[in-house]
């Protein structure tokens, strides 16, 4: 393995946190970090209410922000990224990116069967409305696969099997 990160991008509810934490049970040299959390931790704000008080605007910023230092600082982590975090300038130089890619219906059911659902709805401020979130996966989709190093539809297999396949992957480069 290099000294590389790799980051997961996707839309909400895809699995990026999930298959952090599976890649990093797997692979012991790999630490897991999250680009939410970190916003959180420091601005010392939920996210949700970073979107109602300082506007989504405000929020892109402090992924860029989170986006610069991680590229200057990190090495050997999984960074599992908010569903926007795509956009920030410069993603390919921290890390290889891995888009998990699954289509609406799929992810839409992955979130209505979780056990606490409401909750983690509750949470994302862009999953409000479906029909809403269905068109921003649209707008999304297809420069979520221009940006990615790697392609892993995440529909077909278990969270072991793609973080194993992953590693693999990731250690012939
Ligand atoms: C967002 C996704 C969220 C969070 C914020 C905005 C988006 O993260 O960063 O609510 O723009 O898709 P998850 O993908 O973890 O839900």
């Amino acid at each position: 393995m290099s000294t590389k990160n790799i980051v997961l991008i996707g839309f909400m509810g895809v699995g990026k946190g999930a298959l952090a934490r599976e890649l990093v049970r797997c692979d012991a040299s790999l630490y897991a970090l999250d680009t939410d959390d970190m916003i959180e931790s420091l601005t010392n704000t939920r996210i949700k209410k970073i979107f109602a008080t300082a506007g989504e605007a405000a929020f892109r910023a402090l992924e860029q922000k989170t986006a610069d230092w991680l590229a200057h600082n990190v090495t050997n982590a999984v960074i599992s990224t908010g569903g926007g975090f795509y956009k920030v300038n410069n993603i390919n130089s921290i890390g290889t990116v891995v888009y998990l890619k699954a289509d609406f219906e799929w992810i839409l059911q992955r979130i209505l069967n979780a056990p606490n659902a409401k909750k983690k709805l509750k949470k994302r401020p862009l999953f409000q409305d479906i029909e809403k979130a269905k068109s921003l996966f649209s707008e999304r989709f297809e420069a979520y696969e221009k940006v990615a190093d790697i392609v892993i539809d995440i529909s077909e297999h278990d969270t072991r099997r793609i973080a194993a396949d992953l590693l693999a992957q990731l250690n012939q480069q």
